[in-house]
């Protein structure tokens, strides 16, 4: 198979920022994907309803007029987060779901949360409501290992707020081991995980062997290739609870090549053709339209996209620039370091 058909892509887990960064990436997104669940963390993160419609405005305000694209706004949780403006905003579908980042866990995340109790009420009314919780599962502990900081987020924060709130619905971020994987295969409802094209492809070693490497460096940070094939076999499975979220995150250079580098990946330009690499590899190009275009949606309860896209194979190997400009300085583009031969139509 040389060319595959899908419904068009959404992307359920996408960082645009805001300002000339967010002019600078959002045409890239909006060429391939309809939709995106659009991170909150700014700075000042989005937190209130009023918020979300003025973060609203400005990404349509900067959508290219011959793009047609939807972003679908979540809110930022904090300890002090009201909970009916929370219930008003998911009434009036302005916001599609709130984002939990445990404080500290991540770029702009110290204003998140640090005592779950605090948040129960409105994570209560959300369970009542239906609206989602998006998880960013890592704790933050300085004495748990940075590479098992997902595996003990699960056991120590998500199992047992599934066991007080069972009518939550929770999306578990970026997974990234087979803990997490294992996790969402084994919950009987209301659990359902992204995972980033990245993850994918690159394994720890891509950061750190032959010198180290900070545009591979994202949170969660890579893991060992066990858990690279782990999620392989989710993504691939077809398995409704899998889906993708790309966590495309752009940073400029200068803040990612420098003695405390952010962490993240900008992968939006090239996302589909990895996706399509990584699924041929796989022998599951079928699959790649469960993962990429409708298991997204029916999570969220939305209807699959009208229009399609066409991903080709051709014989020379795709190129891509390895940086783009923006108004704020240049981002570098994911590199999958391998040859990908699957273009966008
Ligand atoms: O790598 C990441 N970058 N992980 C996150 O959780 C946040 C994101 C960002 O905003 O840069
Ligand atoms: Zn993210």
């Amino acid at each position: 198979m040389d060319e595959i058909t899908i419904p068009k892509p959404d992307d359920w887990h996408l960082h645009l920022r805001d300002g000339a960064m967010l002019e600078g990436v959002l045409p890239f997104t909006a060429r391939h994907f309809a939709r995106a669940i659009i991170m909150p963390n700014l700075v000042p993160p989005v937190v209130t309803a009023a918020d979300a419609r003025a973060y609203r405005d400005r990404i349509m305000a900067a959508l290219p007029a011959e793009l047609d694209f939807t972003p679908l706004m979540t809110l930022y949780l904090t300890e002090t987060t009201d909970r009916a403006d929370v219930a008003a905003a998911h009434a009036s579908g302005l916001a599609t779901a709130v984002k939990l980042y445990p404080a500290g866990a991540t770029t702009n995340s110290h204003s998140g949360v640090r005592d779950l109790g605090k948040v129960m009420p409105v994570l209560e009314k959300m369970a009542e409501i239906g609206m989602p919780l998006c998880i960013h599962g890592e704790v933050t502990d300085a004495e748990v290992d940075i590479f098992d900081r997902e595996a003990v987020f699960i056991e120590t924060v998500l199992d047992p707020l599934r066991r007080r709130l069972p009518e939550l619905r929770i999306t578990l971020e970026h997974v990234t081991t087979s803990d997490g994987v294992n996790y969402v295969g084994a919950a009987e409802a209301n659990l359902a995980a992204t995972i980033t094209t990245h993850h994918l492809m690159i394994n720890r070693n891509a950061i750190l062997a032959g010198g180290i490497k900070p545009h591979y460096y994202c949170l969660p940070v890579a893991k060992r290739e066990t858990h690279r094939l782990a999620l392989r076999r989710a993504a691939t499975s077809g398995d409704p609870r899998f889906f993708l979220g790309t966590d495309s995150a752009p940073h400029v250079d200068p803040l990612k090549e420098c003695a405390c580098g952010c962490a993240g990946i900008f992968t939006a330009i090239n996302t589909l053709s990895c996706l399509a690499h990584v699924f041929e590899e796989e022998a599951a190009l079928g699959t790649l339209e469960a993962f990429a275009s409708r298991n997204g949606p029916g999570w969220y309860g939305l209807p699959v996209n009208n229009e399609t896209v066409t991903l080709r194979k051709r014989p020379s190997a795709v190129e891509w620039p390895d940086r783009i400009e923006t108004g704020d300085g240049p981002v570098t583009v994911f590199d999958p370091m391998t040859p990908v031969h699957w273009e966008v139509a």
